[in-house]
């Protein structure tokens, strides 16, 4: 049996006789009883056992220190007068594995910091459970909201020879010292995917609606609670579609996990919210069932501009037209402004990638970021440039590598009319739907810069 069976069944099949095996949490001796608190990870109920020094294994089990593994036989009391539903009343107990004494994760609160330098033991605590728990159903959500539509999951190349983003920020992938890359492995320059999107798109073009999901590496030295150098991204590409399919995808996309995980993982939430980030259940309520605001990156920079006019202290007050919006400026406007999920859409054409598709104003691109309340940027999307000339001529100004994209370009050449598609940072949307604070604490070993634990 498993505590999670037990807790499933007990009252549907009066379950009266169990056995099981399970960590211990907490010990508390008495004289005449004694109480072990046992969790075994299938769910984030703890399971209370009472035992008496008549009971088979007494004396074996009576110094089992935190952490330490034991089995237990018994029978499963009603205690409608306690705050646990239930306990078990131990006919035998046995300590199969002992503990040292130097546990870590003794009964007390720990820092944040503290716990990240364990993060092969914090994943025991009640927390990391329910964030690594909601994790894996928003993962598998996010598989059944693509398939169920008929997408098809593309794995895009980890290893690639372009920076995706012409961002120059990619970890370099070599097998020598000396940085002659056309001796290297691959006969020349290879780093670390960015971004699976160029690839995705061609995938998109053959099967229409794709995603990717999968490991992504950035290289960026920005040490902030938002950026880790590896993270997993959803990249989905839809060909055919223009800008406004694209904001309607990735609305329908984030209600549907938040109402999986409503369904699936209430226990999960409910501790969140009582312990990571209070009211988190009512957000994630009025983001499912509220339109999300689209703002135009222009209205986005008067609002800005109104707010600093009457007071706001933002770090960077010199808010015009062209600048590139912080996060300080993206997390004013969905915390402060609209208290919702956010797009900005057109977005000028120097502050983003070579590839968006140009207005007809010939300034801005037509991009849609989502931002949301806690994060910021949850989203990264656009429209694709869908014109040969334009998309080489974007790719000259900006410097991208053409003979490397080669392929990529050429794809405008066999009828590619439309694509559109986005990329969701999947730690921010754990850190959105747990509270959680900082991105060290939704991945299950953080890399960051000057940190490679584990
Ligand atoms: O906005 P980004 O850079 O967009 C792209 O990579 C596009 N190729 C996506 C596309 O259109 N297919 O990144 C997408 C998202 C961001 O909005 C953010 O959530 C996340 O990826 N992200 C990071 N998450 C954690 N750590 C980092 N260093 C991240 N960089 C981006
Ligand atoms: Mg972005």
């Amino acid at each position: 049996m498993q505590i999670k069976d037990i807790y499933d069944k007990y009252l549907i099949e009066e379950i009266k006789k169990v056995e099981f095996l399970a960590r211990v949490r907490t010990h508390r001796q008495g004289k005449v009883v004694s109480f072990l608190v046992l969790n075994d990870g299938t769910t984030l109920n703890d399971v209370q056992v009472v035992y008496k020094p008549e009971v088979k294994g007494y004396s074996e089990i009576q110094n089992a220190r935190v952490s330490s593994v034991v089995k237990v036989w018994g029978e499963l009391v009603l205690t409608p007068d306690k705050p646990q539903p239930f306990e078990i009343q131990a006919n035998e107990v046995a300590l199969l594995d002992e503990a040292a004494e130097d546990y870590p994760l003794q009964k007390k609160e720990h820092s944040p910091e503290f716990l990240r330098e364990i993060a092969h033991l914090r994943v025991r605590t009640k927390t990391f459970q329910s964030i690594f728990r909601l994790r894996s159903s928003l993962a598998y959500a996010i598989h059944k909201f693509f398939q169920e539509q008929n997408y098809v999951y593309v794995n895009a190349p980890i290893i690639t020879g372009n920076d995706a983003e012409g961002a120059g920020e990619a970890f370099l992938v070599t097998t020598r010292t000396d940085g002659n890359h056309e001796e290297d492995f691959f006969g020349k320059k290879a780093s670390l995917s960015v971004s699976g999107q160029l690839h995705a798109e061609a995938y998109a073009q053959a099967f229409n609606k794709i995603y990717t999901f999968g490991p992504t590496f950035r290289a960026e030295e920005s040490n902030t609670s938002r950026h880790a150098a590896e993270f997993w991204m959803i990249e989905p590409e839809i060909a055919f579609i223009d800008l406004a399919k694209n904001l309607e995808i990735i609305e329908n996309m984030i209600k549907f996990v938040i109402n999986y995980v409503f369904e699936n993982n209430k226990a999960e939430l409910e501790f969140c919210d009582a312990n990571l980030e209070e009211g988190l259940i009512n957000k994630l309520t009025n983001a499912k069932d509220s339109k999300f605001v689209t703002n135009t990156y222009e209205q986005a920079i008067e609002i800005l501009q109104k707010a600093v006019e009457q007071g706001k202290e933002f770090e960077n007050k010199n808010i015009k037209f062209g600048m590139d919006l912080g996060s300080e400026h993206e997390r004013y406007i969905c915390e402060e402004v609209y208290k919702s999920p956010v797009f900005i859409i057109n977005y000028p054409k120097d502050i983003k990638a070579f590839y968006m598709k140009l207005n007809d104003d010939n300034i801005t691109v037509a991009a849609s970021d989502l931002l949301v309340p806690g994060i910021g940027e949850l989203v990264g999307g656009s429209q694709r440039e869908d014109d040969f000339g334009k998309l080489k001529k974007r790719c000259l100004e900006m410097n991208v590598n053409i003979n490397e994209l080669d392929w990529y370009n050429n794809l405008r050449n066999y009828g590619y009319y439309k694509s559109a598609g986005f990329g969701l940072g999947f730690e921010r949307l754990v850190m959105y739907i747990t509270g959680a604070s900082n991105i060290r604490d939704v991945i299950s070993f953080p890399r960051t810069p000057k940190n490679l634990l584990f």
